[in-house]
């Protein structure tokens, strides 16, 4: 059986040089978390959260699925979200896509996928709801139109949602943002931002 050995060889390497730099570092986290951001993403292997806005462990919590989908009954999100804004209460909630999203592409393809059809259908109501902005594109700048509208869909949804609403109502400090990423060059677009 291969044990990956080189990916607890790389491990040590990182937390070695982490307490270098910061001998408390570990021993600070490990006592509680405080993010200020919960972020929602594309579970794509070239779009890792915390990463890409060069931020250190502790800052985000994170949940990812396949194409960012934030869906009404969705008991995995929403206790993700739930956790993240009444317990760590975060300040921001960031629903981040990015462009050339295979589970978005999937999405406009008429062929069948098997299971993961089921949850890309969630994004053929995005492309329904906004057929008449996609119509007539080429279908490059339909798959990136489509990309922005599915992170714009999925912002509406976490507001709408029972815990952003009582959140609000309660009068805490909360806002949620829509991003893009792109993925050719490594950078963000703040789509949209929404406060109480
Ligand atoms: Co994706």
């Amino acid at each position: 059986m291969k044990k990956l050995q080189f990916l607890f060889d790389s491990n040590v390497e990182w937390a070695t040089a982490i307490k270098d730099r910061d001998p408390e570092f570990f021993s600070r986290l490990s006592d509680q978390q405080a993010p200020e951001y919960l972020w929602i993403g594309c579970s794509d292997s070239r779009v890792p959260a915390t990463q890409i806005v060069n931020l250190a462990p502790g800052e985000i919590f994170v949940h990812r699925n396949i194409a960012n989908v934030v869906v009404h009954t969705d008991l995995n999100c929403l206790s993700v979200m739930q956790f993240a804004v009444e317990v760590l209460k975060v300040k921001h909630i960031i629903v981040c896509g990015h462009y050339g999203c295979g589970g978005v592409q999937a999405a406009m393809e008429d062929k069948e996928h098997g299971l993961i059809d089921n949850w890309l259908r969630h994004i053929k109501d995005v492309s329904r709801f906004h057929s008449e902005k996609l119509e007539g594109l080429k279908k490059e700048q339909k798959f990136d139109l489509l990309c922005e509208l599915n992170v714009k869909e999925q912002v509406a949804n976490v507001r709408n949602s029972t815990i952003v609403q009582n959140a609000w109502k309660r009068g805490a400090d909360l806002s949620v943002h829509g991003w893009i990423y792109n993925i050719n060059n490594g950078i963000l677009k703040d789509l949209v931002t929404c406060d109480a």
